[in-house]
């Protein structure tokens, strides 16, 4: 499904980047305001050093009035404008809202949820991915816009749609549904067979007969709601590369993308990521959460990853308060510049922000705009064009690349079978236990991939399994290749569990893992609410003072691996809880549990000491809320604390923030920032 990447359009944003130095701006929605503003905004925009605006998100009721009714003469306007004051557009096809008259006209194009409730227009994205009308509308508007502008000098990036993530579950779902599904498993018995459709006699005579799962008396078949995510992210997709082939075949060379939501649940991006010329993400994270920091440096690291390392663009950002949670709190002008910061540090080379002007009308009137409702004499003005000045700074970075040494599994089908309902404990989360895996690593300034199943694995010192329900054989052979080969491996608890359609493997667990890791189970438990103890046995030379586990344990057996803990009481007394197992060159450990913090850090470490994974900083130890990561040759420490902080840092240096020398200790102040670079590398 995922279309080769063509070489040429690999490298069309570095070449972007590569002009305009770091890439700073965001949405511009001229349409929304009257065009004495326009001058006034690119004016301004000169002044903050603004020199990359996406534009037309949400313009189509204003780009095609009726339906065939094209009104382009403002937009014309507008970009002529923007490309005499120098900056850059990222044209986008207007197509996640239609005009009311799509739906009044064609009401198939409206997307129906799960209780057969019809969405109507009156707020935004009210549209099916299955329409076929819908889908034409989209290329003929996407077709018009890109035949006008595409040697427009202004242009020099496309975006389509925005923030891909809807859902339908309506008749014109259901047709879709069944054409994949047909595609899928060719025939009624095969879908049958993989859905294990006796069951609770679900089983079906013909394709006809299913159903996308809409509301039902009880729990739905987990492979029908797998399979329903999987069509939704590919008829998501379709939507997505109908209007970027309309872009390309009216001649566009520029890069062609859309703006991803980090691990948002309704897209598979390792099946996206080829499709784009630039990976693209929306970040907003959540700063009342004190774990804000490490969580969007790894939505971060999977951007970078999805482009196979290549520089990625932060497309959208608060720079003060968003407006759509219950209780927005404000952004300090450090933070948002942390924030900026640290997206640079780990791999972009865009940093925009939602939106440019701040709305006075609409739903989203509230949110937070480089340039407020209170205007250019505004401290948030002056913040932004400080940042504009800061990334100005640091173009030595762009295109730099992280090296990571440590890969982390991910990926979406087994994320969403993981947490399908009817399971041992609806506590084990599987993004949340991948955060705390690599929050670990975060705090000691390691810098770490997000790896799909199957990839090769040949780059890694290290390799984390947090918890990947599904594991397939591919991906099951390289994980053995890795340790053959001298790597560690980590396994955490209740991976391994399924196959691709969700049938549990049969036989001892991880049934395509046991050989690996030298252990096997045969029952999955949820654990009380108090930590069960885990006792460390001699072997685990490195146990912290107290180990624990919670959530869920497994009944495990040693098969060839050491015993590194056991549970100490409850239902698992006795049992294993964490085994090392050494294969070839490496070694492989293995979890019964979800362990406390102390015990999950305590195996991390062992096993990047084994790898010989080190991090920024002399024996991987950050002072407590510093992130470190190296781009290229700079490095990049921030501080997110509300303390000074010191980091060691052997060798003369100078920061490219501040132009000051750095000789052998950096001194970093409540939310700054220091980009270092070795001072006779200069
Ligand atoms: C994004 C969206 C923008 C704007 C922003 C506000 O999700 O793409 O259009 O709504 O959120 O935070």
């Amino acid at each position: 499904m995922a279309a080769t990447l063509h070489p040429r359009r690999v490298d069309a944003f570095g070449e972007l980047a590569g002009e305009l130095g770091l890439c700073f701006g965001g949405d511009y929605n001229p349409e929304q305001w009257p065009r004495e503003i326009w001058r006034e905004d690119a004016e301004l925009m000169v002044r903050a050093g603004v020199n990359l605006v996406t534009v037309g998100v949400f313009s189509w009721a204003r780009l095609e009035p009726s339906p065939g009714e094209r009104d382009f003469g403002w937009l014309d306007e507008v970009l002529d404008l923007l490309h005499a004051h120098g900056i850059a557009v990222d044209l986008a096809t207007p197509t996640a809202s239609p005009p009311p008259w799509l739906g009044i006209l064609h009401p198939e194009t409206l997307p129906v949820n799960p209780d057969g409730v019809r969405l109507v227009a009156g707020s935004r994205n009210q549209f099916t991915p299955a329409s076929r009308v819908y889908r034409e509308h989209a290329v003929s508007i996407a077709t018009a816009m890109a035949e006008r502008y595409v040697d427009h000098p202004a242009v020099r990036m496309w975006h389509v749609g925005n923030e891909f993530g809807q859902i339908d579950f309506g008749d014109e779902a259901a047709r879709e549904f069944r054409l994949w599904l047909r595609e899928r498993y060719g025939t009624i018995e095969a879908l049958n067979n993989a859905w294990g459709t006796l069951v609770w006699a679900q089983r079906y005579r013909d394709f006809d007969e299913v159903l996308p799962p809409r509301r039902m008396p009880y729990l739905v078949n987990p492979a029908q709601s797998l399979d329903f995510r999987r069509y939704t992210s590919w008829a998501l997709q379709r939507v997505f590369t109908e209007q970027r082939d309309a872009i390309r075949e009216a001649g566009a060379t520029q890069p062609i993308t859309t703006n991803f939501m980090g691990f948002e649940p309704l897209t598979d991006l390792w099946e996206w990521a080829a499709d784009v010329d630039v990976i693209a993400d929306d970040q907003y994270p959540d700063h009342g959460s004190a774990t804000a920091s490490s969580d969007i440096a790894l939505v971060q690291d999977l951007m970078r990853s999805l482009g196979g390392g290549r520089p990625w663009a932060l497309m959208e950002q608060a720079v003060s308060a968003t407006s759509w949670r219950p209780h927005n709190l404000p952004k300090s002008a450090d933070r948002a510049r942390l924030d900026s910061l640290q997206a640079v540090a780990r791999g972009a080379d865009a940093i925009c922000f939602f939106q440019w002007r701040q709305a006075r009308t609409g739903a989203e009137r509230f949110h937070s705009a480089l340039l407020p409702h209170a205007g250019a004499d505004t401290e948030v003005f002056a913040s932004a064009c400080a940042l504009g000045a800061d990334l100005q700074k640091l173009r030595p970075v762009v295109g730099g690349r992280v090296a990571a040494s440590v890969g982390v599994l991910f990926d979406w089908p087994s994320w969403w079978a993981a947490e399908e309902p009817g399971r041992p404990t609806e506590r084990l989360r599987t993004l949340e236990q991948v955060q705390r895996w690599h929050r670990a690593l975060w705090r000691r300034g390691i810098a770490v991939d997000l790896v799909k199943p199957g990839a090769d694995l040949s780059a890694y010192a290290a390799v984390l399994v947090p918890h990947s329900y599904i594991v397939e054989t591919d991906a099951a052979a390289a994980l053995r290749a890795a340790v053959q080969r001298g790597a560690s491996l980590v396994v955490g608890p209740f991976s391994g569990v399924a196959d691709a359609h969700a049938g549990i493997l049969t036989g001892r667990s991880p049934v395509l893992l046991r050989d690996l890791v030298g252990v096997s189970g045969e029952e999955w438990v949820g654990l009380p609410d108090a930590p069960t103890r885990v006792a460390a046995e001699s072997a685990w030379t490195t146990a912290p003072a107290v180990a624990e586990a919670s959530v869920l344990g497994e009944r495990l057996r040693a098969d060839g691996a050491e015993v590194l803990a056991r549970f100490e009481d409850g239902h698992l007394a006795g049992a294993p809880a964490i085994t090392r197992h050494r294969v070839g060159e490496g070694t492989a450990w293995y979890l019964g549990a979800v362990l406390s913090d102390a015990a999950l850090a305590a195996v991390l470490d062992d096993a990047l000491d084994a790898a010989g994974v080190t991090g920024v900083v002399p024996d991987r130890v950050l002072p407590e809320d510093v992130e470190g990561i190296r781009r290229g040759d700079a490095l990049f420490l921030l501080n997110h604390g509300e303390g000074t902080r010191h980091v060691t840092v052997p060798g003369p240096h100078r920061d490219l923030l501040s132009d000051a020398d750095v000789d052998g200790q950096a001194t970093l102040a409540p939310g700054a920032a220091m980009v270092l670079i070795e001072r006779h590398a200069e």
